[in-house]
């Protein structure tokens, strides 16, 4: 009796223990079965893994050196091409590494979004020589791409000294590589990223739409020659903003093509200010309209806020606001020329792209030669002009204002509102010049 409770007494011990034992298995096996299902899985041919939707494809696994000298564009290309198939693919450029590209082309459309992350280097071939001579428009080419991000802390570097050096390249090629070029892409955002020392632009969207530039850092010298920051061109619905921008030439290049631009929060400089155009060149025709640039610094420039158009153009810009522009130590801070001129003597022209609707406003800071410069086309003024709190002062330069120039308006319509630094710009544009008395000619509305 005392042995049979005694086990009674045992198997209630034993019967808890096993119940727990099958809880805990259970609790096991449905833990487990999570972890089995998002555990991180080889993918493609062991090139990717992916710990949930994203798949990640980090250069390295596709064998590239990374020493910075070996060709490791091959590598790149199959990275892109796999993350391209998957519908959240990721190609990796790893932190601490350099990775030597030769000029390449990352191909669009892909299934899904597709990120970009540069946390290590790439590096473009220095020797001019090594770059092939049937493709010297870019270095890295995007085409027909939907739907990407690039990001990371990386550096995207041009190398470019050689071809700024005329003595090395001009024997090669008039053409000149630009560093990131975007072609016939949509829905592209670009942040966090540095590129330097592109050969020429650094970074240009034509045919695009919906590009947004946020938080990336673009340098190189300031006597580089014609290396753009950001270069627009046929593109729509673009925001930059956060960045900032010093080059040897203009910060942001505002082409034919262009509307819906917003720039903000920039600090640019050195360089050549932000601008729009060349627009016209060769009789050409340009559109650019509803473009607004606000909010930001330029600094050590030589020009500021600027637009610019050859003789001969047809065509039209309209809808353009500069305002809260704080403007230190600029040559020329607010420019209009219409007589635009690449050489020191271009030949004069018929015809004239037409500019309305132009906003200057709050553009406060120190100038060096000209506080304003709007000299508009013989033909067709400009209308519409605003000028509303200007405030430039001469800065205390090298040249201690020995080379200050009046402001100029010539054949400049629009009205202008205090404070106004100097004083002269009270009486700077002549007043009406509206529809009624210049209407905009019927080829420009036609062909915009
Ligand atoms: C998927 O995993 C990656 C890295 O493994 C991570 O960066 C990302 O945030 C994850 N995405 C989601 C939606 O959890
Ligand atoms: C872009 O990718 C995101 C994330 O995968 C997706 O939600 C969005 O619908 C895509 N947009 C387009 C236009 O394909
Ligand atoms: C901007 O980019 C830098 C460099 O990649 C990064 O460290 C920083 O966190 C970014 N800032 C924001 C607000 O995203
Ligand atoms: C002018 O351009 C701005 C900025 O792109 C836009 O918000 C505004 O609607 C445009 N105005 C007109 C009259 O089209
Ligand atoms: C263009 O016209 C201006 C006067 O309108 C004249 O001073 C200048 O010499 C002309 N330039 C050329 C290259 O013919």
């Amino acid at each position: 009796m005392v042995i049979f409770k005694h086990m009674k007494q045992n198997m209630k011990h034993y019967s808890v223990f096993l119940s727990s034992i099958f809880v805990f298995y259970c609790l096991f096996t449905i833990i487990e079965g999570r972890k089995f299902h998002s555990s991180c899985k080889k993918h493609h041919k062991g090139y990717g893994h992916s710990c949930n939707s994203t798949t990640i494809f980090n250069i390295m696994s596709f064998g590239a050196k990374a020493s910075g000298v070996s060709d490791d564009s091959k590598k790149l290309v199959m990275a892109w091409k796999s993350a391209c198939k998957v519908p959240e693919g990721v190609v990796q450029i790893p932190l601490g590494h350099k990775f030597l590209i030769k000029p390449v082309t990352l191909q669009g459309p892909c299934t899904g979004h597709v990120t970009f992350q540069i946390d290590g280097t790439l590096l473009a071939p220095s020797k001019i020589g090594s770059w092939s001579k049937s493709n010297l428009f870019q270095w890295i080419n995007f085409k027909w791409v939907q739907n990407l991000t690039i990001q990371g802390s990386g550096i995207v570097d041009g190398q470019g000294y050689n071809w700024w050096n005329p003595m090395k390249s001009k024997h090669i090629s008039d053409i000149k590589p630009t560093a990131l070029r975007f072609y016939a892409s949509e829905d592209i955002t670009i942040r966090d990223i540095t590129i330097n020392n592109s050969p020429q632009v650094h970074l240009k969207f034509d045919n695009s739409r919906g590009v947004k530039v946020n938080n990336i850092t673009i340098s190189s010298p300031g006597n580089s020659p014609n290396t753009d920051g950001i270069h627009l061109q046929n593109t729509r619905d673009v925001e930059i903003m956060y960045s900032n921008i010093g080059t040897g030439d203009d910060c942001v290049s505002i082409q034919t093509g262009c509307s819906n631009v917003h720039i903000h929060h920039i600090n640019c400089g050195p360089g050549h200010g932000i601008s729009i155009g060349g627009l016209g060149k060769d009789k050409s025709i340009a559109c650019v309209s509803d473009i607004l640039i606000e909010n930001s610094i330029i600094e050590n420039t030589l020009y500021g806020a600027r637009i610019k158009t050859w003789q001969g153009g047809v065509g039209l810009v309209k809808n353009v606001t500069f305002s809260n522009i704080q403007i230190v130590d600029v040559n020329f801070p607010i420019v209009i020329n219409q007589y635009y001129c690449d050489k020191s003597l271009c030949q004069n022209q018929t015809g004239s792209i037409a500019i309305k609707g132009v906003n200057f406003d709050k553009i406060v800071g120190t100038y060096s030669t000209q506080p304003i410069h709007l000299a508009c086309s013989d033909e067709i003024p400009c209308t519409d002009i605003d000028l509303s709190d200007i405030q430039l002062k001469p800065s205390r330069g090298p040249l201690g204002g020995s080379q200050l120039q009046q402001a100029l308006c010539w054949n400049s319509y629009g009205k202008s509102k205090g404070p106004l630094v100097p004083y002269s710009i009270n009486y700077c544009l002549r007043k009406g010049g509206d529809d009624s008395i210049h209407p905009i000619s019927g080829s420009s509305n036609e062909l915009c």
